[in-house]
């Protein structure tokens, strides 16, 4: 059963608002919305690229509508005084967590990082859940929950304890925290486990941005576990519409029988539910970066790959089961690879067209 929450004249409180994800959901909460109030959160740290979380930024200051307010902080959700002061004055009916440290790779040089962001800024953001009400507290976990399950699709009844990397450990983590803050101060809260999400603008540290980026300046791409990879790409529109919903239906409180309150917790996978195997992925990536001029007509793309054995905290599949998602939210993710790559080719040709990218 869901509480609907009217996002209209609502006051949104999106962490991560200059990230890939975030950014995507604060333009589709302009157009979604009348009369809300959006309050951003950045660190603007340099795990990549600063100049892409920028553009991001400005992308927001065109869509801006005139009845929308927004409001971008550029802070810390690791700093608790800040987290504090935002809930003290902007008292969010709805928060999206989706600051984190992201990369399973990056987890395994600097694990700091994710025990700051992860661990302790979500933390933070629990406790001014408590301290001051909100409605709806949507967060992201990830896909890298299920670690190396064997069962395929991965169903969100699986039992997922057995993470490989310390960032799949952090999201898990932040399930459980908010599983019992939600059972000890009845906050309705909902996780999100993201399978591997693309689209233009997206994150450099990703295979399908990394590799354009490699091939363009001539290196060679590494195409790990031999290409024996299957990957559930959900396209960063299919995300945003499936947390633009999930947003609007806080999971109902309830007492238990016990006079105490039952935790008004979800947890929705949200993939494609169609895998894809890696080296069918690269080659409609060459053919996208081909078509969108990226790369040259006669480029030798086989002097240019190397098919290597699997990385440490890589799992060789993600599938997600959504039948969850579909039943509680009428929705399923559905752009193909092909149209979701096409627009990531297209905006990087322009993105790129007069510079050179800095990873
Ligand atoms: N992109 C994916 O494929 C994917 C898959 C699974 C889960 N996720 C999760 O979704 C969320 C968004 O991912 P994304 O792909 O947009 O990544 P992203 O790195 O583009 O966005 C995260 C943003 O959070 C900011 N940030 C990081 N730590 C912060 C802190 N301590 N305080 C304030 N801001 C901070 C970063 O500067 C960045 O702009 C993350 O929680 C990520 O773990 C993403």
């Amino acid at each position: 059963m869901k509480q609907t929450i009217d996002l209209n004249n609502k006051t949104i409180f999106v962490t991560g608002a200059a990230g890939f994800i975030g950014s995507n959901l604060v333009k589709r909460l302009f157009k979604e919305t009348k009369g809300a109030s959006i309050v951003g959160i950045d660190n603007m740290n340099d795990y990549y690229d600063v100049s892409l979380k920028e553009f991001r930024l400005q992308e927001l200051d065109k869509a801006q509508p005139e009845d929308t307010s927004y409001i971008f902080i550029r802070g810390d959700i690791a700093d608790k005084a800040t987290i504090d002061s935002v809930f003290k004055q902007y008292h969010p009916h709805v928060v999206v967590n989706l600051a984190a440290q992201a990369g399973v790779r990056y987890s395994i040089t600097n694990p700091d990082a994710y025990i700051q962001s992860n661990l302790i800024g979500f933390y933070n953001i629990l406790e001014a859940c408590r301290n001051y009400p909100v409605e709806h507290l949507v967060y992201a976990s990830s896909s890298s929950v299920y670690g190396s399950n064997k069962k395929v699709p991965y169903s969100t009844e699986d039992k997922v304890d057995n993470p490989v990397s310390l960032y799949a450990a952090t999201k898990k983590s932040n399930e459980l925290m908010a599983h019992a803050y939600s059972k000890l101060y009845n906050i309705p809260s909902t996780g999100l486990r993201f399978f591997t999400v693309y689209g233009p603008a997206g994150r450099p540290d990703m295979a399908y941005f990394m590799f354009t980026n490699k091939l363009l300046r001539g290196d060679t791409i590494q195409i790990f576990n031999y290409g024996n990879c299957m990957r559930d790409f959900t396209y960063v529109d299919d995300i945003v519409e499936g947390v633009v919903r999930i947003m609007q239906g806080a999971p109902t409180k309830q007492m238990g029988e016990d006079g105490l309150p039952l935790p008004p917790y979800s947890i929705y996978n949200i993939g494609n539910n169609n895998p894809e195997n890696l080296l069918n992925f690269v080659d409609i990536l060459q053919q996208e970066l081909t078509r969108a001029k990226v790369l040259p007509e006669d480029y030798d793309f086989d002097a240019h790959k190397q098919l290597v054995p699997m990385q440490p905290g890589d799992v060789p599949t993600t599938y997600a089961d959504t039948s969850a998602l579909e039943q509680d939210f009428g929705f399923k993710p559905s752009t193909s690879l092909r149209d979701g790559l096409r627009a990531f080719a297209e905006w990087y040709a322009t993105f790129y067209s007069n510079t050179s990218p800095n990873q």
